[in-house]
């Protein structure tokens, strides 16, 4: 029997459940650091044209792909043409496997907001000392999996209805303390001052590309899967709408952490310390800091849940539509795989230290699959859908064939594979050194 497809109840539904992919760890702690150190306010000149050339032509294209073949990545990539379907394979692979070390560390993030809610906020290398991760790790995979199971409607989509204005409301909240600390003008400063010479640099472009690839959630499948639950809606108006929110939220973040961090007199370094050191000792520092503290983790968890639920959706619905698997069953196969794929990560900031080359599993799982293999299925996608679907199917999707629509299609066959051939490169030359 073929079970019969959701569909999103609404358009203000899908949007925000797109949101809540798009939305995630990237925009509120890797976002406002690369803005930073790659010349502060004039980097959101590259930033925003990276968005806009570059990632919205790609989130509309996905979306094309899902509404009219109605099916999820690989089943859509077969529809295309039978030898697609290992080009979906590879896409599921790559989402599952970031999905494996992004619930580690949407584990860390829980676990950091209840122990600033009962006013005991953890030293990082205490709790990567202990077993304690593997836990929440555990519980973060159960929360992504009661929500998918729950199905489009009631388990996705309410996901993100509740939790993105809670999020939105913590963020404004949170920014308007931060405004007024002692060190928010010097904060600012290092955020936003605009330093134009380095829109020269190579460099500073190949990091606006990747950070508004990563950050959008393009050419994961993601979109592609929310598509298929769609029906009449603009999709441009929709891509251009979550773009924005995207963006705007990540700036705002970054109007959070800076002026904490200068206030504290602390180092705006990136990463991990970034979110699980520096922040930390920051909100010990200031007034009000075990509820502020409490607040931020609780919207990064809220961030990072939709996101997470988001990937996972991926890999079930690809299962659902190839062997007409029930939702349930589905969900729990998928999400029993990828904690056995995550696992090495979790483990990686444990007691155990689990290194490969010398470098924690999950800060390789980052490199690999999170950069690397994020670009690479980007590109997968771009050339798929630009290149071997219907021109006219895709047209009668994205509002006719008219001259803004050509320059989209030309966008994503030649400019979106360009700009991700750069940044793989990058990305590499990076690695290599
Ligand atoms: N967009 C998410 C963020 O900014 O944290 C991360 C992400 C989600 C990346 C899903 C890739 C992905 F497939």
């Amino acid at each position: 029997m073929v079970q019969d497809r959701e569909q999103w109840s609404s358009t203000l539904g899908f949007i925000l459940a797109s949101i809540g992919s798009a939305v995630g760890i990237g925009n509120i702690w890797r976002f406002p650091y690369i803005v930073g150190v790659n010349g502060g306010g004039a980097f959101l000149v590259p930033y925003v044209i990276s968005v806009l050339l570059f990632g919205v032509p790609l989130m509309m294209l996905e979306l094309a792909i899902g509404r009219s073949t109605g099916k999820s990545v690989v089943s859509a990539f077969q529809s295309i043409h039978r030898r697609f379907t290992f080009a979906g394979l590879i896409i599921v692979a790559v989402v599952s496997l970031i999905l494996g070390y992004y619930l580690v560390i949407t584990g860390w993030v829980l676990a950091y907001a209840l122990s600033f809610i009962i006013g005991q906020p953890m030293a990082f290398d205490m709790f990567t000392d202990s077993y304690l991760p593997l836990i929440f790790f555990l519980l973060s995979g159960l929360t992504v999996f009661v929500t998918v199971r729950s199905g489009v409607r009631k388990g996705i989509e309410r996901a993100s209805r509740y939790l993105i204005p809670v999020l939105i409301a913590i963020l404004l909240f949170l920014v308007a303390f931060s405004l007024t600390q002692p060190g928010a003008v010097e904060g600012i400063g290092f955020y936003l001052a605009p330093d134009t010479s380095n829109l020269t640099d190579p460099g500073v472009w190949i990091a606006a590309f990747g950070q508004a690839f990563f950050s959008l959630s393009v050419g994961m499948g993601i979109l592609l899967t929310f598509g298929s639950y769609l029906r009449k809606e603009s999709l441009f108006r929709s891509g251009i709408i979550i773009a924005a929110a995207d963006t705007l939220i990540a700036i705002l973040a970054g109007l959070i952490i800076f002026p904490l961090v200068f206030t504290s007199g602390l180092d705006p370094a990136a990463g991990v310390n970034l979110a699980f050191v520096t922040l930390p000792s920051a909100f010990i520092r200031i007034q009000f800091g075990m509820m502020l503290g409490a607040l931020f983790f609780l919207m990064l968890f809220a961030a990072a849940l939709t996101s997470a639920v988001s990937m996972l959706e991926v890999p079930v619905a690809a299962l659902m539509d190839s062997y007409d698997c029930p939702r349930r069953r589905a969900t729990l196969l998928v999400v029993a795989a990828i904690m056995l794929l995550g696992l090495p990560s979790a483990l990686s900031y444990t007691a155990l230290k689990f290194s490969v080359f010398g470098m924690p599993f999950l800060d390789l799982a980052d490199y690999v699959f999170g950069t690397i293999g994020l670009i690479a299925a980007a590109l997968i996608v771009a050339i798929v859908g630009g290149w071997f679907m219907n021109r006219i199917r895709i047209c009668a999707e994205i509002g006719g064939c008219g001259w803004r629509q050509r320059v989209y299609m030309a966008l994503i066959r030649y400019g979106v594979p360009a700009v991700l051939l750069v940044t793989l490169a990058g990305s590499l030359l990076r690695g290599a050194g």
